[in-house]
């Protein structure tokens, strides 16, 4: 196959990226995005900020604007994110305790029954346990509010809507050594064991010096999905680009069956959160293909 998303679906996953509806007047850019990529999750546009800007007051129109480019060019949606302790909009910073769970429960209702029947999959939670040693939950208002918050925002997000998979979404949680990824796999085994609706682990693998790929990345997807979760690859970038850590990762996700698809976190170098110059993505500021796509591609194909 000669585009990532053709040759993605040979082995039934997918390859997606993320878009910002402020670039879809870009036509270098669509036309990359829209020949190369099959699932599409938006940047910042489903962020809490972005669709409940005030309370009980939703906003989906740049949300909406990435949602219908995706489908009206044939793919489908990633939802992103849903309880975050970042990119609150200032009304629910300034909650706590009952209060701000209610607002949380409130605005998966709201965002989630907008987009019924419409989502793949959502980041339900996003980056609630903390980096470093301590293998626990990261302090934020969230957390505050009780250390049962997460289960509640999934259990009230697989009442919202029953046909979207339910993902757990974090950085650092690729390498199985780190105290991080324990800490989200016994907070996995635990709602499985308990019957908590959770459906996937988004694996963000943001790469770059401080967090290198290791190589004991495949025994990570292997041991979420052993878990009965399946595993998708959400955010990737590597810093510098290496082709071969790109034919790595997508090496990794192919050797387990319940690794279910590849979201590159972003088109262009240009187009990354992490600006061209950390060079992370698989096309240049020119909409050229780098060396890592190729890479990608052929390790697609070779599944
Ligand atoms: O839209 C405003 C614009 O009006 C304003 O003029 C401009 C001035 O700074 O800011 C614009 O908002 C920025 C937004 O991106 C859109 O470009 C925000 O400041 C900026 O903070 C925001 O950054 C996003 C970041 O999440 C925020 O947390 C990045 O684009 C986005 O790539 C990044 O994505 C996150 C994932 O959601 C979660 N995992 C990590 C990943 C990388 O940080």
């Amino acid at each position: 196959a000669s585009t990532l998303a053709a040759a993605a679906q040979q082995s039934g996953r997918y390859f997606g990226t993320a878009i910002a509806a402020g670039r879809l007047g870009d036509q270098t850019y669509t036309t990359i995005a829209n020949r190369e990529f099959d699932m599409i999750t938006a940047e910042n546009e489903m962020k809490i900020d972005a669709t409940e800007p005030n309370r009980g007051q939703f906003n989906f129109s740049a949300g909406d604007r990435v949602y219908n480019w995706a489908v009206q060019n044939g793919k489908r949606v990633r939802g992103h994110t849903l309880a975050w302790h970042s990119q609150q909009p200032g009304w629910m910073q300034a909650l706590s305790g009952g209060d701000l769970r209610q607002a949380m429960i409130n605005h998966i209702n709201g965002v989630m029954s907008h987009y019924r029947g419409k989502i793949y999959a959502w980041d339900v939670v996003n980056e609630a346990y903390a980096d470093g040693n301590s293998g626990g939950r990261r302090d934020s208002n969230l957390q505050r509010t009780g250390n049962d918050w997460i289960e509640v925002a999934f259990r009230t997000a697989r009442a919202a809507d029953p046909s979207a998979k339910l993902c757990y979404n974090d950085y650092n949680i690729d390498n199985w050594n780190w105290a991080k990824t324990q800490g989200v796999y016994n907070m996995v085994r635990d709602f499985k064991q308990r019957g908590v609706p959770i459906d996937c682990v988004g694996l963000q693998s943001h790469f770059n010096s401080n967090s290198p790929y290791n190589s004991n990345y495949r025994t990570t997807i292997q041991s979420f999905a052993a878990l009965g979760v399946d595993v998708q690859i959400t955010e990737l970038d590597i810093q510098g680009g290496s082709a071969t850590t790109y034919a790595n990762v997508v090496n990794d996700c192919l050797a387990v069956p319940r690794c279910t698809g590849i979201t590159v976190w972003g088109v262009r170098d240009s187009d990354s959160w992490l600006g061209a110059g950390a060079s992370p993505l698989l096309f240049d500021g020119n909409g050229n293909k780098k060396a890592a796509y190729n890479s990608v591609l052929n390790a697609l194909n070779n599944a």
